[in-house]
């Protein structure tokens, strides 16, 4: 089978280096990939928000299944322009990715289903949200109803630092559309866990529970990232996970199902648990990245084949390897604000930067998350660069070889946490 990943960063290279491995894939295509990536697939600089293109390119390869791996080209309906062609997709329609798109739909999707989630309302302006305020203890919550590549959540110290926030939205219109409605939702002091589910709209899987390092530095200091790390899998509770599935997953399914929303992929929901009680912050529709880099290699499934079959409707039992999993994500100096481009990128071990297929159950390799190659020469091209991952059947043995291969790396000025894995399932530090 040849498979075409869309997508560019360390989730996509996670997911082409797991189809490499699968005995039912033939070849590998990304678009547009990146400089790792393209040591395992043949990569095209097509543009995504151009169907026409992008399908042209699948019949003329012969493509048999597309995996679409971030929320913006599911949001703007590529599934929906491949399915309508006969192309296998994993990914939700254009309509059901509404649930990753407008945080209000999400909202209201999950009161409909009977979803346990935290209070909130939607607001336009600045008066408004200060007006619905007083019905909110600080910290306040305020959330840009669209995408905002993860810049869209306001975490608000006081009504001052509300009324800037609100003000940046409704005013300054600085996330343009995607500001100009939001929700003021109550603050939610607890743990977060990743938790990632299969779906094909009726039935659903779950995969091993992550957990990211949202924090920029260690002991969950400094600003909010899309992540600085991950582990899996994550241990919890049987009874907690029970609640999750009873309170939040099997409702969301069986929503999908009774509204009729057609989604075949990966169903990421951010959920926040307060004194043993799991609540859902929000709707992914696409993998997490880190996430991803330490999920995949703990499925023992052929890949390919199983999303092969989801995107026919049919979702296979996972199976999962016994291993501990753990991801270093290198950011470029400057991130998350200003991340700079075209520093220089060394791995002093030769091995590490080819990127040797696969080799289970124990390995430890670097993946590409933001690069480029100028000439010979790697450089940062975006915020999180490289991605260091470990996998071993020794949760300890996995750490050391995680921070043993990322002394190889050189990026000037480059930052990483040292404390991955550390603070597993603790209160987080607001
Ligand atoms: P979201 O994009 O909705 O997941 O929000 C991004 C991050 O903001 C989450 O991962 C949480 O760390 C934080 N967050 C979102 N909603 C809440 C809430 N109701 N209470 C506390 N923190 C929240
Ligand atoms: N790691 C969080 C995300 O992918 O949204």
């Amino acid at each position: 089978m040849k498979i075409l990943v869309i997508g560019s960063g360390g989730r996509e290279h996670a997911l082409v280096k797991s189809f490499s491995n699968s005995p039912t894939v033939e070849k590998i295509f990304c678009i547009p990939g990146n400089a790792g990536i393209s040591q395992l697939a043949q990569c095209e600089n097509l543009d995504v928000k151009n169907h026409d293109e992008i399908l042209t390119f699948i019949k003329k390869e012969t493509i048999q299944l597309v995996f679409i791996g971030p929320e913006d080209p599911l949001v703007d309906g590529l599934s929906d322009s491949l399915r309508a062609s006969g192309v296998l997709t994993i990914g939700p329609s254009k309509e059901a990715a509404q649930l990753e798109g407008s945080k209000i739909f999400a909202k209201e999707f999950m009161k409909r289903g009977g979803v346990t989630t935290a209070d909130s309302v939607v607001v336009k302006t600045v008066k408004e949200t200060l007006t619905q305020a007083e019905n909110f203890q600080p910290p306040y919550i305020l959330k840009a109803d669209g995408l905002a590549a993860g810049k869209g959540v306001f975490i608000c110290k006081t009504i001052d630092e509300l009324r800037e926030a609100a003000n940046n939205l409704f005013v300054e219109k600085k996330l343009g559309r995607a500001g100009e409605k939001a929700l003021l939702e109550k603050n939610l002091n607890g743990t977060e866990i990743s938790y990632i589910v299969l779906t094909n709209g009726e039935n659903y899987e779950v995969l091993p529970l992550a957990q990211d390092h949202k924090r920029l530095l260690d002991q969950n200091k400094g600003p909010n990232t899309g992540g600085m790390g991950t582990i899996a899998p994550l241990k919890i509770d049987s009874s907690l996970d029970l609640k999750i599935r009873q309170t939040i997953v099997e409702p969301t399914v069986k929503q999908l199902h009774k509204e009729r929303l057609l989604f075949r992929g990966v169903l990421f929901i951010g959920v926040m648990v307060v004194d043993n009680q799991p609540f859902a912050l929000e709707y992914n529709v696409r993998f997490g990245d880190p996430e991803t880099q330490v999920i995949l290699p703990l499925i023992e499934n052929d890949l390919g084949l199983l999303f092969s079959n989801l995107a026919n409707g049919h979702l296979d039992k996972i199976k999962t390897l016994n291993r501990h999993a753990y991801c270093l994500v290198n950011a470029a100096p400057g991130y998350p604000d200003t991340p700079t481009k075209g520093v220089s990128i060394s791995i002093n071990d030769l091995e590490a930067r080819k990127n040797p297929a696969l080799d289970y159950p124990n390995s430890t390799y670097i993946l590409h998350a933001s690069t480029a190659l100028q000439g010979d020469a790697l450089v940062t091209n975006g915020g999180r660069v490289l991605n260091v991952v470990s996998i071993h059947e020794i949760k300890d043995q996995a750490r050391d070889n995680l921070y043993k291969l990322n002394t190889l790396i050189q990026i000037e000025g480059r930052q990483f946490r040292n404390d991955i894995g550390d603070y597993q399932f603790q209160r987080k530090d607001n």
